[in-house]
């Protein structure tokens, strides 16, 4: 049985972890604040599930689920994971992570600048474009005809068809977007990004909170993937 390590127990790390476990997927979950703080998580995720050190997450993983805010990501060890399978879900938010000349400018993207950071050829951006609380809402098993659709992309072949084959059997099909110069396209304000996995994408923003996901397929994620176009990410808000 394979093991997932997640570093960052947040909104998505955690919500990864609940499918990793109801895949009968090994998990190891790390946090900045150490194994101590994850006893309830753990409790909840059941015996497949133990916290460690974000050391332990790395090493044990035999993919790892990179979880936490882009400015965390230099406080990372040197070399953390640089012979691992990563699956990187984050995004870049000027007001949060600070300014970072070569992202606002759009120079490269917020997955290149990563990947160059850990230095590890096996990487590949996932799950960054889906509300946390949409993931468990539509995950779904291998073959169900309602399987919703994530973006993922990377420089490394082999790397992406092993990541989708996890994500697969987490619950999701994938929609290869290109290499990581191209993923910009299934960031923050375009079309691929939070709004496509509702029912309605267009309900207004004051009824987002009550409304209710709805199954997204390949075929809608590859037509938004087409569609979107750069935005600047120094005007990003929220
Ligand atoms: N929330 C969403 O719906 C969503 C959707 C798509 C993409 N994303 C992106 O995914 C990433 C994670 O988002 P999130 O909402 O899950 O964040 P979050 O709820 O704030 O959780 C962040 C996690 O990262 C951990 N962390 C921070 N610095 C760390 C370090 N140096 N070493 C180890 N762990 C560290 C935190 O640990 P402590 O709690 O111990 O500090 C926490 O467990 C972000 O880049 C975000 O932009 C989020």
């Amino acid at each position: 049985m394979p093991t997932l390590g997640i570093i960052g127990s947040g909104n998505i790390g955690s919500a990864v972890a609940r499918l990793a476990v109801a895949a009968d997927m090994f998990v190891v979950i790390a946090n900045s604040r150490g194994p101590e703080t994850l006893q309830d998580l753990v409790a909840e995720l059941g015996p497949l599930a133990q916290a460690g050190t974000v050391q332990e997450a790395a090493e044990r993983g035999d993919a790892v689920v990179l979880s936490i805010p882009l400015k965390a990501v230099p406080d990372l060890p040197e070399g953390l994971l640089a012979d691992k399978l990563v699956l990187d879900t984050s995004n870049y938010y000027p007001f949060r992570d600070g300014r970072i000349e070569e992202l606002v400018d759009n120079t490269v993207t917020s997955s290149e600048l990563v990947q160059r950071r850990l230095d590890t050829p096996r990487y590949v951006k996932a799950f960054n474009n889906i509300m946390a609380a949409h993931i468990p809402a539509l995950a779904r098993p291998a073959g169900a005809a309602d399987r919703t659709a994530l973006p993922i992309a990377g420089d490394d072949a082999q790397a992406k068809a092993e990541a989708a084959e996890i994500i697969g059997r987490l619950g999701f099909d994938t929609v290869d977007a290109g290499p990581l110069a191209e993923s910009w396209r299934f960031e923050p304000e375009t079309p691929v990004y939070g709004r496509i996995y509702f029912e309605d994408p267009n309900v207004p923003d004051e009824l987002l909170a009550e409304s209710d996901p709805g199954p997204t397929p390949a075929v809608d994620i590859k037509a938004a993937l087409d569609a979107a176009t750069r935005v600047n990410v120094a005007e990003r808000r929220f």
